[in-house]
């Protein structure tokens, strides 16, 4: 029986093993899929030891999602270009690791907000942290002019850095000064989360065919995406990128690639 797991720290409210129990049972696969919680203190042994574990592969989520790209022999080129890995598996008995994020984000924009990219041009991230990373990589790669907003500005120039002439860098307070030209505005801050305030987006200024779309999905309709659909944009929310950065493991894990089908996006938004 092929075994894969999400590891993390801590990982009990993650719902990983509900979307891939959900594809082992639609494919009448013998696998399992568990959660998997590493202490702080063995994280380094963990990765270290990966290819031994009897494991075929992992997720990685918060906070192993460096420590994991550092251990690994081969790096997908996202998870190389982020220095930070989501997903590992086992090629001729050596650690491999890429990172799905950034696929999961556009596939979900794919999605849910057909034709999104048609024309880019440019998008506000609010946020500079881990989430953040995988944003800008995917919006950069698909044309976008990126603005980013952050309450320390100094994380924001350094992921800004990162991509020469593409991305500007700004503190948090500044992001009311883009809305008007942005046809994409993504939240990746955790203002939104249950009982976090809300981001500060004067949505009524935004162009009727934006999208407000947020990484955030706990709740699933955040402050932010509540009024800018009341405002009449289009909205996009985080849970898809959880559906969507799930499948690239999968199929590698199991041998089959998987759809994320509205039933699953059912079972999941029944667990949130
Ligand atoms: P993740 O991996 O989920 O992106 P993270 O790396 O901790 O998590 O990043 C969290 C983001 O939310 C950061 O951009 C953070 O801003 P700072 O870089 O200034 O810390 C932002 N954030 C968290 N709490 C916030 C708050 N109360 N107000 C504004 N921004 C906040």
């Amino acid at each position: 029986m092929r075994k894969a797991g999400v590891v993390g720290w801590p990982i009990t409210h993650s719902r990983s093993p509900l979307i891939h129990g959900h594809w082992l049972a639609v494919h009448g696969i013998d696998g399992a899929y568990d959660r998997i919680p590493v202490e702080p203190d063995r994280a380094e042994a963990f990765f270290a030891d990966f290819a031994a574990s009897g494991l075929v592969g992992a997720n990685v989520t918060i906070p192993y999602k460096e420590v994991a790209a550092a251990h690994a022999c081969n790096l997908d080129p996202v998870a190389a270009r982020l220095g930070a890995a989501n997903t590992l598996w086992i090629e001729d008995g050596v650690l491999c690791a890429g990172n799905t994020d950034v696929a999961g984000f556009l596939g979900n924009l794919d999605d849910r907000a057909p034709g999104w990219d048609a024309d880019p041009g440019v998008a506000l991230v609010l946020g500079a942290g881990g989430a953040a990373k995988a944003v800008v990589d995917g919006l950069v790669g698909r044309g976008f002019r990126v603005e980013i907003a952050n309450r320390t500005l100094a994380r924001a120039e350094d992921l800004a850095a990162r991509y020469p002439g593409h991305v500007g860098a700004h503190f948090l307070s500044e992001a009311n000064r883009f809305v008007a030209d942005a046809g994409l505005l993504v939240n990746t801050t955790s203002l939104g989360m249950k009982g976090e305030g809300d981001v500060d987006l004067d949505v009524g200024r935004c162009a009727a065919e934006s999208i407000a779309c947020d990484i955030v999905y706990v709740p699933l309709e955040t402050p932010f995406l509540a009024r800018a659909q009341a405002a009449g944009l289009r909205t996009v929310d985080g849970l898809g990128m959880l559906l969507h950065q799930a499948v690239p493991g999968f199929e590698r894990w199991f041998g089959v690639r998987p759809t994320v089908t509205p039933e699953l996006r059912a079972l999941v938004e029944a667990d949130l």
